[in-house]
Order: C-alpha cells, then structure tokens, then sequence
C-alpha cells in the first residue's frame, strides 16, 4: 500500500494482462506424433504468427509450435504501441550503423505499421487500432535533455518527421519532447487472433503445450525433437521465433542477449486524458496510452524498467506506477497489472535471418528491445522474403552474425560479466530468510539442510520447496514477489512457486525439494 498516493487503489492480487483478460483464444493439441513440414516455427507470439500467416499464404505447408499457450510471452503483456519512435534510437543508429542503416531501421518499421494497417482494413474499433501521436519526453536530467536535442537532430539528418514541443497535452512539466505524428496503438491479441484464425484457414497447424529440444538435425532435411516424448518434425526451414533461440547453432545467443523486466497497470483515470502515447527518456521510465475496453476508458501506465532478476521488491514498481497515475490524473480504479521480460542485444538491434553463416535454413528474431509490435512484424516479413527466396532490403542490417566492434565489444564484456558475476554471487549469497517467518502468499531464498532453496507458502499454508539452481546453465534465480515466481537473473528463465517453467530458456523445472527433510 502506498499512503502518499491521494488516491489510492488497491492493486489486483494476481497479475493479468488487459489483453489477455479481454481476448477468449483458441486452445490446441500437444504434439503427440512424428509430423513434416516445409517450414516449422517455435514460437507463437506476434513474429512467430505473423510468419506463420505470410508462408501459408505463399502456399508452404507451416507448422507452429508453442511451448505453452499462444501468445501468453512478451506479446501478450506489451502496451502495444504501433510506432516507429522507439524511445532515443534514431541519434545512435546513425553513429554506429551510419546515415543509411539508421534510415532502414525507420522505414521497416514504418512498413510494419502498414502491413498491420492493411491486416486491419476498416474494422479499426475491433482491433482497437487508433491513430495517435507519440511523444519522447524528457524532463529534469540535463543529460536526457541533451540526448534529446541529439535525437531531434538525428531526424532533421534521416527526413524522419518529428517537431520539438516544450510542453506536452498531458498536465506534467517537461524540459523538451519529440512528437512523431501518425502512428497507432491497438489490442495486440484481437489483432493476432484474427491473424491465427487466418492462418488456419490457409492449413497452418499449431500446436500447444509443446517443448522444443534444444538438439536439431540439421544436414539434409531439418529434424527437430519434442523435449516431451521425442517426436520429430521434419522440415526444410526452421524458424525462431521464442525469446531465446530455442537452438543455439553455435550463434552463442546466450551471451549475447540480456533480459529486462518492465511493469504496466491499467488505470481508470478521474480526469479526461488528452490522448497521445508518451514515453520518458530520463529514468524511471515512464509508458502511457490509453485503452478502451468493454465500455471503460483506461491508461496503461508502464515503466520501471530494470535487469531481470536483480529487484529486491517488485510489488514496489507496480506501486510506483500507481503513484505517478495517481499524481498525475487520479485512478478511481486498477482493474489489472502485469508485467514482462524483453530481451536486448548487444547494439540494440534486433537479429534477425539465419541463425548464423553456417546454418542457412535456421532463422531466428529476438532482442526486439521492447519494440515488438512494429520489429516483430517487420521480422516476419524479412524472415518468409528469405525462406521465399526474396530479396528484402532489411534483410543485411538485421543479419544476426553481423559484428560491429562499437559498441558490442564492451557491452559483450560488461554483460557477460555481470552474467559471470550472478552465477558465482547466487552460490555463496548468505543472506537468507528464516523459513518459519514465511506468512501465507511470501516466497524466498532459504536455508534448507545448509543449502540454498527457495520457499513459498501457498494460499492453504502449504509449503513448496525447490531448489534454486536454474536448470537453464546453473545460476541462481531469485524471488519475484510482484509475479509470484521464480525469476533468473542470466537469461530471463521463469518458474512457478513450485518450479515448472513459466517462461524459457529453461526447459526441465527447479528441482522440488522434500519440505519435511
Ligand atoms: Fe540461463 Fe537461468 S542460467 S536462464
């Protein structure tokens, strides 16, 4: 509870994103058999989908294959803003990929607004498509207002049309903003629903509940294997399309990712919003757009962006969005919160194509750095230009096997460090909580017969034990007390309070330890 928000609501016990409390999807078998293909796609979210889509409207037999349900990753708990203004991206793509790249990444994106503009048609109201400035805002730090005017600049350079206000429609002092005109929001799921019906009226198949090996055959014909029960689908592409290559190649996507978790509510404002999608350059970061669902008018409120793993307490950032939507344009109402993981690359630039030189027929499309709704579809289309055997101009830029000494070498270093570091800190970590203390609901890192474990006391006062060792490669995942989960601060590994996987890399759960040893 925060008393220094005026008003103040109580946040939903359980996370649930907007979208998926709003969309009824269909459900699909697990695999249960030996299948073939032309092209097999891991992962059904907005690029896996959207993928899907276009090769079985070119005629390829498709396969999609999901390890939990569909669109239950990042696409389901974005704010799903349809924009080619990624936050300040524009200045530094011009200084590390030059003038020519920087304009590429512009126009994709903007390519994929309209590609999702045209899958829309006229039935804007049913997938909630609104057309909407956005604004990049900053507003005490000398240092963001600097990035800022460098940003403005790096338009004026590329023909990307922007204006500079010194205010914003929303009541909230600003140093400086960029507005790019005519851009979208919408409901994500409404949209991919109607993507995935279309796809399996063209014959595409999906399958749910289904984990990939991270094993594959790849000369000759692709095979790759069910974890659970070791079927095989044979075909000619395989595509990517989960948050961490479900096969690596030897691309080392592992250490060349990092994972950020950011938090959203959706709020009832008590005062009229002005419209406009809005993000703060300065940190803590700071999301806004407005929502319009089963007769409510609501303002998602994101931000609060920080590594995966590495919160203390992340019930705090939810409360933090309440009491900036509380100061700013009261909330009569939080009717939900939910929060994601995104992961980023080592230039900020999303890979996407084969997943390295050597293996041509494999793509993936990851790193999307929170900006998904426009690169995942601009990724979908990239990838089925390529198993099509069509040239598309975005395709070299995106390539994952590209090395650009500046910046990566640094941030290669620094991550892995930091990666390197978590694994040793979460082994000889000693400050735990006393395992008797644990009230109804809590979750932590315990001593357990002089070992590490990590507890929860559910709802009925039972208590769950597991082993804190994430079976992805071995480091220490911590407690996240917004999420109820088991959280990984190497690459982003989610578990329930019991151990079964919420979320990859990690494919087998922590293992459940005897309580009563
Ligand atoms: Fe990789 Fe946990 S070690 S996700």
């Amino acid at each position: 509870m925060n008393p220094s928000n005026p008003s103040y609501q109580e946040l939903p016990r359980y996370p649930e994103s907007l979208w998926r409390a709003t969309t009824e999807l269909p459900t699909f078998p697990r695999l249960a058999e030996d299948i073939e293909a032309d092209v097999a796609i891991v992962g059904a979210g907005i690029t896996g989908i959207t993928t899907a889509y276009l090769l079985a409207k070119a005629g390829k037999d498709v396969v999609l294959i999901e390890a939990g349900r569909i669109l239950n990753g990042a696409t389901g708990y974005t704010t799903a803003k349809v924009t080619a203004q990624h936050g300040l991206i524009y200045h530094e793509l011009t200084s590390h990929f030059g003038e020519e790249n920087a304009r590429l990444y512009y126009e994709g994106n903007r390519e994929a607004i309209e590609f999702i503009r045209n899958i829309v048609g006229g039935d804007e109201e049913k997938f909630g498509l609104k057309l909407e400035d956005a604004y990049i805002y900053a507003q005490e730090d000398d240092k963001y207002l600097a990035k800022l005017e460098d940003e403005i600049k790096a338009y004026e350079q590329l023909g990307i049309p922007g204006e500079w206000q010194d205010s914003l429609p929303l009541p909230m002092p600003i140093r400086g903003a960029i507005k790019m005109p005519g851009q979208y929001q919408f409901h994500p799921l409404q949209y991919l629903k109607h993507l995935t019906e279309q796809f399996l009226m063209l014959g595409g198949r999906i399958y749910e509940n289904t984990t990939m090996d991270e094993k594959a055959e790849t000369e000759g014909p692709i095979t790759l294997l069910t974890k659970r029960g070791g079927h095989r689908i044979t075909c000619n592409h395989a595509v990517s399309a989960s948050h961490f290559p479900f096969y690596d190649g030897k691309g080392l996507f592992f250490t060349r990712l990092h994972v950020e978790r950011s938090y959203a509510i959706a709020v009832k404002p008590e005062t009229a919003y002005p419209g406009g999608m809005y993000l703060s350059v300065d940190k803590p970061k700071r999301s806004l757009r407005s929502a319009s669902y089963n007769g409510e008018d609501l303002v998602i409120v994101g931000g609060e962006n920080h590594p995966t793993g590495r919160s203390i307490c992340t019930h705090q950032h939810y409360e933090n969005l309440e009491l900036f939507a509380g100061n700013l344009m009261g909330a009569s109402a939080i009717p939900y919160r939910w929060s994601t993981q995104d992961l980023i690359t080592l230039d900020n630039l999303p890979y996407i194509g084969p997943i390295t030189s050597k293996h041509d027929r494999i793509y993936v499309a990851t790193g999307f750095r929170k900006w998904g709704m426009t690169t995942g579809t601009l990724a979908a289309n990239i990838i089925s230009d390529q198993i099509l055997g069509k040239t598309n101009r975005y395709a070299d830029m995106f390539n994952p096997s590209r090395f650009k000494a500046d910046p990566s070498i640094k941030t290669f270093v620094v991550q892995n460090a930091t990666v390197a570091k978590d694994f040793v800190a979460g082994k000889v970590d000693l400050s735990h909580a006393d395992i008797t203390e644990l009230k109804i609901g809590e979750g932590a890192v315990v001593r357990h017969n002089g070992q590490r474990a990590g507890a929860y006391k559910d709802d009925q006062g039972n208590l769950h034990l597991v082993d804190t060792t994430c079976t992805h490669l071995g480091c220490e995942v911590e407690w996240n007390e917004g999420e109820r989960s088991w959280d990984c601060p190497c690459h982003g590994s989610r578990f329930r309070y019991d151990g079964k996987v919420l979320e990859g890399p990690a494919i087998e759960p922590l293992k459940q330890l005897d309580a009563e040893s």
